[in-house]
């Protein structure tokens, strides 16, 4: 099959389309020929080693010293099953599904297993591929998050960076719950937030977010440009604030009277892949695309994330051509 391997760290051109193996799916895994992928924030980080501050000396322990130790990088898919192994039930060939490998990455590529028990899903049937995939990463971030900020109905929200990829992900979902949501963008996404359903937005070009009168129950800093530090007088009693993005600093839990900040990574979970799918099926989560780009493009797609504007998630169609 062909791949897109990351064969250093550095910019877009260390990408190199090459051939590898077909996978053999085990007796408990599903082989699925990739129909759509994307390029999300986390393996922009990953291929330039661009790590949050502090992350610097342990970022090359954790994910490889002269390149990535997942050659193969993409944390999610669409696809279809195209064989299963001796002990799956629950998938058959030509199931349409999604998967999100998360960290263990492993997408760009056309084919890869997954555990028929792992973090895998029925496609929403009312999404296209390209659609559908849009949804894991932010989607699985902001439920996370969600879940451990516990975030109830009625609670107001900030959500900084409402128009990426995680930010979009969390101003529908919250709407959905009932919380009432402002957004921070910039003036081009302020329709596009709107429509998420966000109540209000700040224009963070224009607008100092840390100088607003108001104060919110929860703040979500989706791109690391604030800080608790600088954010706690915005929280209402018990207000959490969730450094999403932050630095090492950031990840050390504190505190403030009754106000708190909650960090780290998300958790990767197989629940979350069969909520996501529920939650688009229902129209309640729905896609946010920049642009999809065919597969020959994929460095482009890397470029177009490496800029921090995209809107919503980066797509990368897979056609069955290339087999
Ligand atoms: N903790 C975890 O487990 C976890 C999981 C997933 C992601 N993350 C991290 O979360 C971050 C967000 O990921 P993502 O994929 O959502 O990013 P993204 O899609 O690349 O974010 C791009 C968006 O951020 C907006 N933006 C940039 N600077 C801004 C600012 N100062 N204020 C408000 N909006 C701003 C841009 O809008 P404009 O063009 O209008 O500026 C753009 O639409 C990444 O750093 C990622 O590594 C962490």
């Amino acid at each position: 099959m062909k791949a897109w391997i990351c064969s250093a760290y550095g910019d877009p051109s260390v990408l190199v389309l090459e051939d590898r193996p077909k996978p053999v799916p085990g007796d408990g895994g599903v082989l699925i020929r990739i129909e759509a992928t994307t390029v999300s924030s986390g393996d922009s980080r990953v291929r330039a080693l661009r790590l949050p501050r502090g992350f610097g000396p342990i970022g090359r322990l954790a994910l490889g010293f002269r390149r990535p130790r997942r050659e193969i990088l993409g944390t999610d898919l669409a696809g279809i099953v195209e064989a299963v192994g001796k002990d799956v039930t629950a998938y058959r060939p030509g199931d349409a599904v999604i998967a999100f490998p998360g960290g263990a990455m492993g997408c760009h590529a056309e084919y890869r297993v997954m555990p028929a028990d792992g973090r895998i899903a029925s496609k929403p049937p009312n999404l296209t591929a390209e659609e559908a995939v849009s949804l894991l990463f932010g989607g699985h971030t902001a439920l996370h998050f969600f879940r451990k900020a516990e975030l109830k109905p009625g609670e107001s929200l900030l959500v900084i960076g409402a128009s990426g990829a995680v930010g979009s992900a969390m101003v529908q979902l919250a709407s959905h719950m009932g919380a009432r949501v402002t957004g921070v963008t910039s003036a081009a996404n302020r329709d596009l937030v709107r429509g998420l359903g966000a109540a209000d937005v700040i224009d963070y070009r224009t607008d100092d977010v840390t100088r607003q009168s108001r104060t919110w129950d929860v703040i979500a800093d989706t791109v690391g440009a604030y800080s608790f530090g600088k954010c706690h007088h915005l929280l209402n009693e018990h207000g959490r604030y969730l450094a999403i993005a932050g630095d090492l600093f950031d990840m050390l839990p504190r505190r403030r009277g009754t106000r708190r900040s909650i960090a780290g990574p998300a958790a990767e979970l197989r629940e979350d892949v069969l909520r996501i799918s529920h939650l688009a099926a229902a129209g309640e989560l729905n896609p946010v695309i920049d642009k999809v780009f065919s597969f020959s493009e994929l460095p482009q797609a890397h470029a177009k994330v490496d800029s921090g504007r995209k809107r919503g998630s980066v797509v990368v169609r897979i056609p069955h051509s290339v087999d």
